[in-house]
């Protein structure tokens, strides 16, 4: 197989997930969010633009994830022009600058739905948000440069629920939020092809790419338990398993 083969056996793991969080904001919009709704989802959603390093460790002695990346693109300015390429620094640096967008159009329709400034205790991390960044992490962290490459294909869900929830209309903050979204998905949706030729280049072997597939599918599962338990649970966690079982890796 080529890598174009790779890139698509790897995309296909994922998609049926990724189409799961699309039908997930769906049920959530059909049964008509209360204000409470939104809060909790959009404190969460913060959260994570705050927080948006696949796999981040511990952030201690910073504000947040963010700030912690940022610390490390400014200490990479020392080995400029020598062991920092510095196309490698700007890509951090803008990715990096999208991140922080994205957590300051989302923290701007947070401030509506509250009628209040944020604090710093608004952003939440949810339990399922944590397992998912714990699982992240022992696959980046593993020492496996599979591994850590096919994790970027976990990035946003394939952008599916940026997607459904630009097309929100019918009230100030439908409007706000798909403006917000349209901001987020403009920039998040080219990332998982990128990430999956990418990911296609690291392969090696047939076990290469079947290790690969495990994680992903291990990975895309619980990305759905995140979004379903940051939109209270549209689809319970029975229903996951089932779909996880029904789009087994081959
Ligand atoms: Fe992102
Ligand atoms: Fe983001």
């Amino acid at each position: 197989m080529d890598r174009s083969g790779y890139k698509a056996e790897l995309i296909a793991v994922a998609r049926p997930f990724w189409d799961a969080e699309a039908e997930v904001a769906h049920r959530f919009f059909a049964k008509k969010p209360s204000r409470e709704d939104w809060i909790r989802y959009l404190r969460a959603a913060v959260y994570k633009e705050l927080n948006p390093a696949i796999g981040y460790g511990p952030t201690t002695g910073f504000a947040c994830g963010l700030h912690m990346e940022f610390a490390k693109i400014v200490d990479m300015f020392k080995g400029l022009d020598a062991s920092v390429d510095r196309r490698e620094l700007y890509h951090h640096l803008h990715v990096m600058t999208e991140e922080f967008n994205h957590y300051l159009v989302l923290a701007e329709v947070l401030e509506f739905v509250l009628g209040r400034k944020l604090t710093r205790d608004d952003p939440e991390q949810l339990p399922e948000d944590k397992k998912l960044n714990a699982m992240r992490r022992a696959h980046v962290e593993s020492g496996d440069p599979c591994l850590r490459a096919v994790m970027g294909l976990t990035e946003g869900g394939g952008s599916s629920t940026f997607r459904e929830m630009a097309k929100l209309s019918g009230g100030p903050l439908e409007d706000r939020l798909a403006q917000a979204m349209q901001v987020i998905y403009v920039d998040e949706k080219d990332h998982y092809g990128e990430a999956a030729t990418a990911a296609a280049t690291a392969v090696g072997s047939p076990a290469d790419l079947a290790r690969m597939k495990k994680a992903l599918h291990e990975v895309s599962v619980q990305r759905v338990r995140m979004r379903s338990e940051m939109l209270g649970w549209p689809m319970s966690e029975a229903e996951i398993d089932r779909l996880a079982a029904c789009h087994p890796v081959r």
